[in-house]
């Protein structure tokens, strides 16, 4: 199964952690854990919506790696509600996303391995890249 390409291998675990519906809120957790700074900026949200959110979010990061259209009109999007002029999320927070992002589908993926850890960071890399490219 590891011979997967990146994005079914990270699609297939996305699915795997998100079929615990604990998943998305224990990342915020971890996430908003992670700086003051960080909690602040969801002061006001509702996370009913934002788990979601995400949850959608994540699955499309898969198919903009692989170039789908619609995917990556949904990624643009994303880059503009994050930039300097919206949501203002400076590209320093990003790693930290993407670590604790990590960290808990280890923890919610019970296959999980080297192989699926490093498609997670291929395709969140590369999403990752664009929102920064566009703050
Ligand atoms: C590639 C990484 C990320 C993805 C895919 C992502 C995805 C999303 C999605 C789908 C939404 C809801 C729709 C929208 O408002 O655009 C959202 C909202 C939000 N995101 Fe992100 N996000 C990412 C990184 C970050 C980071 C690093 C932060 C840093 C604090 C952040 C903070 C927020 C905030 C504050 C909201 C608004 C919540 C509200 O409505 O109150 N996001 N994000």
């Amino acid at each position: 199964m590891d011979d997967l390409p990146p994005k079914d291998l990270f699609l297939q675990s996305v699915a795997r952690c998100t079929a615990s519906a604990a998943f998305i809120p224990a990342f915020y957790d971890r996430f908003t854990s992670a700086s003051d700074e960080i909690r602040a900026k969801f002061r006001f949200t509702d996370f009913e919506q934002q788990n979601k959110a995400l949850k959608r979010s994540l699955e499309m990061c898969a198919f903009a790696i692989a170039g789908t259209p619609e995917a990556l009109a949904e990624l643009t999007a994303r880059a503009k509600t994050h930039d300097r002029d919206h949501l203002n999320i400076e590209p320093r927070f990003y790693d930290i996303w993407v670590d604790t992002i990590i960290e808990t589908a280890a923890e919610y993926d019970d296959q999980w391995s080297d192989a699926i850890e490093a498609a997670w960071r291929r395709v969140l890399s590369h999403v990752v890249k664009h929102m920064i490219r566009k703050y």
